[in-house]
């Protein structure tokens, strides 16, 4: 593959773009080599600067569940676009958002649009502070929420300890009011209440977590954690960004028959333009200013342009429900690569759209615990092998693969294919 251009684009962006990235996991630095600079995307493919062409299996971090380009989202930005990019200002687009929106989820009553995941969680943790009057907030090791310093934390040594920060320039203070406990593990969350239960505004977590490999939660669990903030008076906060309208027309949680206090929602919603959004029942967001003392606010929040994407997206979703043929999707190929090696651990997590190789003879972790050095240094052993036969998957073996409408099953075939062949090859 000749990658000279990309190669010289990314030397170039290196002196001028901290890394050459505008998000770290882009410099490619798990896998190794430099990016490729995506040229023009369609459907399941793109190609990138020196012509190479590419099936894309990471599809823009999961917004893009249509595909690239899909004809409806452009066909509403362009008719966007031609009315005006930005007002700051009232405009028709967020009241259909809203009705969109609400009309996957019905159980809540007000949706409040921004302009990315991390603020949308950011926000929501605002309000549960505001609606409770308290002040901590439990996560969970291996859970992302987006990169505001109150989550970007991690379990201390003793978990019943607080958080240490992930990243250096997040004040302690801020770091100590988050909590940070195991998922699959209700005596971890337990120990935190008993210790902090008064003091704790918020559980957040990603039900279907997704930024840590697929760590498919028990029911169960999640049930728990249902019922111990209602017992606390704490709020269940369920970060959808990436779940949300993943597996059905509306959220994760409703598959389960879990309604969390809030939800936070991104990436599909936005149809693969800036977005985030909270949701939640009247009585929680109408502490949001101006009605009440919460302060939320965006200079572009609400842009027409991303919700004129959104809408799009989520109309094609309601009305053509794709989810049963992107499950299948997934499973096809879990299937289709365990014919295609002879080694045992070529095994796949699948929820709807997001698939997960677990390269190792494991069980599905549902812990960052549970996940072995080999699923990930065999996923960086074969990355660029794959790259190298036109295949596009996210750049580290802890991220998920995102299916779209526009993939076929020969495409998911030629990757099981071409993946078994390279395990073949690998210790
Ligand atoms: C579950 C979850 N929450 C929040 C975020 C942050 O969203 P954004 O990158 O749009 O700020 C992400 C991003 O991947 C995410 O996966």
């Amino acid at each position: 593959m000749n990658n000279e251009k990309s190669k010289a684009l990314f030397a170039k962006a290196a002196a001028t773009i901290p890394g050459g990235v505008n998000s770290p996991v882009r410099a490619f630095r798990t896998v190794g080599g430099t990016p490729v600079y995506f040229e023009k995307a369609q459907g399941s493919r793109f190609l990138d600067a020196d012509g190479n062409q590419f099936i894309d299996f990471c599809n823009s971090w999961g917004p893009l569940i249509l595909g690239h380009g899909h004809p409806a989202v452009i066909e509403a930005v362009h008719a966007a676009v031609d009315k005006g990019l930005s007002f700051g200002a009232c405009h028709e687009g967020e009241v259909e958002f809203a009705s969109t929106v609400l009309e996957a989820f019905p159980e809540y009553d007000k949706v409040r649009a921004m302009n990315s995941g991390t603020e949308a969680v950011m926000s929501a943790l605002r309000v549960a502070r505001g609606f409770t009057g308290k002040d901590k907030i439990l996560k969970f090791d291996g859970g992302y929420h987006g990169h505001f310093d109150g989550l970007l934390v991690k379990a201390g040594s003793g978990l019943a300890t607080f958080a240490m920060s992930d990243s250096q320039g997040v004040p302690e203070d801020i770091a100590r009011t988050t909590l940070v406990a195991k998922l699959d593990d209700e005596a971890s969350v337990t120990a935190l209440f008993e210790a902090h239960g008064d003091d704790i505004a918020a559980v957040v977590i990603e039900p279907m977590p997704a930024n840590n490999g697929l760590l498919v939660q028990r029911k169960e669990f999640l049930e728990f954690l249902r019922d111990i903030t209602t017992r606390h008076n704490s709020l269940l906060i369920f970060d959808e960004v990436i779940s949300g309208f993943r597996l059905k027309f509306g959220g994760y949680g409703q598959m389960l028959g879990i309604r969390p206090d809030l939800v936070t929602l991104g990436k599909i919603i936005g149809g693969g333009l800036p977005v985030g959004a909270m949701v939640g029942p009247a009585n929680i967001m109408d502490v949001l200013s101006p009605v009440g003392p919460v302060y939320q606010a965006g200079t572009l929040s609400g842009n027409p342009i991303s919700l004129a994407a959104g809408v799009a997206t989520m109309k094609v979703l309601r009305d053509e429900n794709p989810y049963p043929a992107l499950q299948a999707m997934g499973e096809y190929f879990a299937q289709k690569l365990k014919e295609s090696t002879s080694s045992t651990w070529a095994r796949v997590v699948t929820m709807g759209s997001v698939m997960w190789m677990v390269l190792d003879d494991i069980e599905f972790p549902r812990s960052p615990a549970g996940i072995t050095p080999n699923v990930t240094r065999r996923f960086n052993e074969m990355y660029w092998k794959l790259m190298n036969r036109g295949f596009y998957l996210p750049p580290s073996g802890v991220e998920v693969l995102f299916l779209s409408m526009a993939h076929t099953k020969e495409d998911v075939a030629a990757l099981a294919a071409a993946v078994g062949e390279e395990l073949d090859t690998l210790q």
